[in-house]
């Protein structure tokens, strides 16, 4: 009798954690220490955004008003904010009028906006302007621009910047649903994260909604003398006019990326997938703001072969913008998670010999950053310890690749079949919330890795919570490159530049090809190169950024009218920070970087120029 009570009991406790008793079992610690929100007591659920863009005085200037749980029944709302001119807040629906007050100004975080409401208050209203430093916000010229004619816009909200243009809870653990109006120059189209149009208005006015909720890090606005092109049923590519045609080709499978992840796992629940092309001066390669990506012009190669950016950015629509990190600690989340998916995007469409290229350019950028940042550095854990610091320092090859390796390892353990299912189930059941570390490993454990042997041979912890490359991690061979690395050994060894055989090199090749020289080129060697492959004229931003690092570090002269030309022509800190890094440190180089720098500083992002300001010691 008793054994029967105890096996039924055991049989129901089985069943409740396979139910998962609600979701209580995966509860989630949205402790966020780069947020100055209090989300447990009040946690806001809609934004209407209405704003006026004013391009000569550099400021957006209007209202927001946030709709809000108050579930704490409390009596104030603290909101992010920095750089925000504040003008009146008032309350509910008929503008009553309340009281604010800014707290102290915090390295990074700017201050806590606390209005004075009541325990039933559901809304506020804020009238505000922001600032022409607003960190989130880069107004450019027309002299910036494709065109040359129209001034542009463009926000980049991640990690903790889109409190520099709208009052808002900027912590990715908690999600919002929004509308905008945005009033612009008619000549001007804007769009947005959301629902968006693809002919200009007549009268410069646009409206918005997005009804998926997301994270703030993902509210994003641009505006400029745009053009769409469509590409399929539920694609397209904005840009500049001069720059559609060339962005529609070089975009043409993005239609086969959406269908292959769908197949992976499972359905794209934004409705759209669209890419805007932004000017050269956008900061980073891609930014998956959900219904449309932002992309730098850097990857318009001309021949599709730098679109993995494109499977990258895509990929975020699962791993980042469904699920989503519930803190910057927590970052390898989105970013280790999309480098696996974006490589598993590219098996499917281009092949299997074209993904392992792409495995192993991420482990050699993971053992460089490894030997840079010290092999047993607490800045090589996976889960990352921010706190008082800038969360873009999590912005590593750790996050991105040590959590592409751990996911690789974990697929081999587990076997692929098993593992797909279990990603796929991972994206269903945990769609459109966040996800810390630590949940992500339990649920690892119950699903997948459901022994104790398992769990120890997977050397979970290690990966997780410990420094550098677990030695069971999956690595992986190209015999591509293989055949590159011979090609490279006979020209080491004296045999004629254009002797060697590279007449199938791909983009990625030549990068593996650039990336493995050794250090200490001579003079004639570099000028066998560049004569042989023309690597000082090459169209290739990836291929450029290469060669440039040999350029500097051998100070070979002929290279240097291409460096300056790189590095005042686009803002795209992956390619400055170790361009103006290796400049800094090779003797005779400092003055040309710092020249260069200040031609070229005004037009970079403010993104871009802190990195580079504190590279260069500028302005100490
Ligand atoms: N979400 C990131 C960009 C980002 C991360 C911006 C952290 C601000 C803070 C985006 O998805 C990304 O990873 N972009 C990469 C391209 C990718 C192919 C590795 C980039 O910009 O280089
Ligand atoms: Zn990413």
């Amino acid at each position: 009798m008793n054994k029967l009570f105890s096996g039924l009991l055991t049989i129901f406790i089985l069943y409740l954690a396979g139910c998962d008793m609600g979701k209580n079992v995966y509860k989630v610690d949205y402790n966020d220490s780069h947020s100055f929100a209090h989300p447990k007591d009040a946690v806001v659920k809609h934004l209407d955004l209405d704003l006026n863009v004013d391009f000569s005085a550099k400021k957006l200037s209007g209202k927001v008003s946030l709709l809000f749980d108050n579930t704490g029944h409390v009596s104030e709302l603290h909101l992010d904010t920095r750089d925000l001119n504040i003008q009146e807040v008032t309350m509910g629906e008929d503008n009553e009028p309340t009281t604010f007050r800014l707290g102290d100004e915090v390295a990074y975080l700017g201050q806590p906006l606390v209005i004075n409401i009541t325990p039933t208050t559901k809304r506020v209203n804020i009238r505000y302007e922001t600032s022409p430093g607003a960190a989130a916000l880069q107004w450019l010229t027309p002299e910036q621009t494709a065109g040359g004619k129209q001034p542009f816009l463009f926000t980049q909200s991640q990690a903790i910047l889109a409190r520099t243009w709208i009052p808002c809870q900027d912590s990715p653990g908690i999600r919002i649903t929004y509308s905008a109006r945005i009033q612009t120059e008619p000549q001007l189209m804007a769009v947005m994260s959301a629902e968006n149009p693809t002919e200009k208005s007549s009268d410069g006015v646009y409206n918005f909604t997005m009804k998926q909720p997301i994270p703030s890090y993902l509210l994003a606005l641009a505006i400029g003398d745009l053009q769409f092109s469509s590409l399929g049923e539920r694609s397209g590519v904005y840009a500049e006019p001069s720059v559609i045609d060339k962005a529609a080709f070089e975009f043409s499978d993005t239609e086969k990326m959406i269908a292959a992840a769908e197949k992976l796992y499972g359905p794209y629940r934004w409705d759209r997938y669209d890419i805007i092309v932004l000017p050269p001066s956008f900061p980073f390669g891609g930014m998956e703001n959900p219904r449309l990506t932002f992309a730098t012009p850097t990857i318009l190669a001309g021949d599709k072969s730098l679109v993995a950016l494109v499977a990258h950015e895509l990929a975020h629509s699962w791993s980042g913008n469904l699920v989503t990190n519930a803190n910057w600690n927590d970052f390898w989340l989105n970013e280790g998670f999309t480098t696996y998916f974006e490589h598993r995007i590219m098996e499917e469409v281009y092949g299997v010999q074209y993904a392992d290229m792409l495995a192993v350019l991420s482990f050699h950028d993971l053992q460089k950053t490894l030997t840079q940042t010290g092999p047993e550095h607490e800045d090589t854990h996976l889960f990352l310890n921010l706190g008082g610091r800038d969360p873009d320092d999590g912005m590593t090859a750790i996050a991105y690749d040590k959590g592409h390796f751990f996911l690789r390892t974990l697929e081999k353990a587990a076997g692929r079949e098993k593992w797909d299912a279990f990603l796929r189930s991972y994206f269903d059941k945990f769609a459109f919330t966040s996800m810390t570390t630590e949940v992500f490993l339990s649920y690892l454990k119950k699903a997948l890795f459901t022994t104790q042997t398992q769990q120890t041979e997977a050397r979970l912890d290690a990966w997780v919570y410990g420094p550098g490359v677990p030695d069971n991690a999956a690595l992986s061979e190209s015999e591509e490159f293989s055949k590159v690395e011979s090609e490279m050994q006979k020209w080491l060894a004296g045999a004629a530049a254009n002797s060697i055989t590279t007449t199938d090199w791909t983009t990625h090749h030549w990068l593996h090809f650039l990336r493995s020289l050794p250090q200490g080129l001579s003079k004639n060697q570099m000028l066998a190169l560049d004569n042989a492959f023309k690597l000082s004229k090459s169209g290739n931003s990836e291929i450029m950024h290469a060669w440039l690092l040999h350029v500097v570090a051998n100070k070979y002269d002929r290279g240097y009218a291409a460096l300056e030309h790189f590095l005042t022509s686009m803002g795209r800190r992956k390619f400055l920070k170790p361009l103006y890094t290796q400049m800094m440190k090779t003797p005779g180089m400092v003055q040309m970087a710092k020249l260069i720098y200040s031609k070229a500083r005004a037009s970079y992002h403010p993104i871009s120029v802190t990195t580079i300001d504190e590279i260069l010691s500028w302005g100490i």
